[in-house]
């Protein structure tokens, strides 16, 4: 396993560490941490990975079940993620946080303490050809919502562990 640092312009020492960020923490934040951990693991890359939601409706409950359904359909178990809120801690834990949508990177934002370490940034953002686009939210409409998020996230987690991997050269 390679331990990544982060990039100089935030700080030299840090090792890389990734948090993905949705609403609820039961749909685009679990896939998206699920499609990364996959992703770092096939590129060898030892980087703290983990998801957390603004809102703390579900705090403690198990994805979504449509959520753990599109998973599975790629060969992922994340029944055992439980969701959680973001917490200020989260600011200096991790070097990179990933916000699905535009209202969350703004509530992250309004969050986040001043010597807060940890990079904002929307996650298709990453993404060459999606900038500035929101991850679809799935949450409301029917499952085949899913397989449209999984395909963004899954595209976002690429482009994050190429970027990550070259980093670490
Ligand atoms: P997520 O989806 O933010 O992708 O986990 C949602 C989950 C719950 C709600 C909305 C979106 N909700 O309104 O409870």
């Amino acid at each position: 396993m390679r331990r990544l640092r982060r990039d100089h312009f935030t700080s030299p020492m840090k090792p890389i560490s990734v948090l993905f960020v949705c609403l609820g923490n039961i749909c685009r934040s679990p896939l998206a941490e699920a499609a990364f951990r996959r992703e770092a693991q096939g590129a060898g890359l030892d980087i703290a990975i983990d998801s957390a939601g603004t809102g703390d409706w579900h705090v403690g409950k198990p994805p979504d079940p449509r959520a753990r359904a599109e998973a599975m359909r790629h060969g992922i178990d994340i029944s055992s993620y439980r969701a959680r809120q973001v917490n200020l801690q989260d600011f200096g834990r991790f070097s990179h946080i990933l916000a699905a949508d535009h209202q969350n990177l703004a509530d992250l934002r309004a969050m986040a303490p001043p010597d807060g370490e940890a990079a904002l940034s929307l996650l298709l953002d990453h993404v060459e050809g999606l900038e500035g686009q929101a991850v679809a939210d799935p949450y409301f409409g029917e499952e085949d919502g899913f397989a449209e998020t999984w395909q963004q996230v899954s595209l976002a987690a690429q482009a994050l562990a190429r970027k990550f991997g070259v980093q670490e050269r």
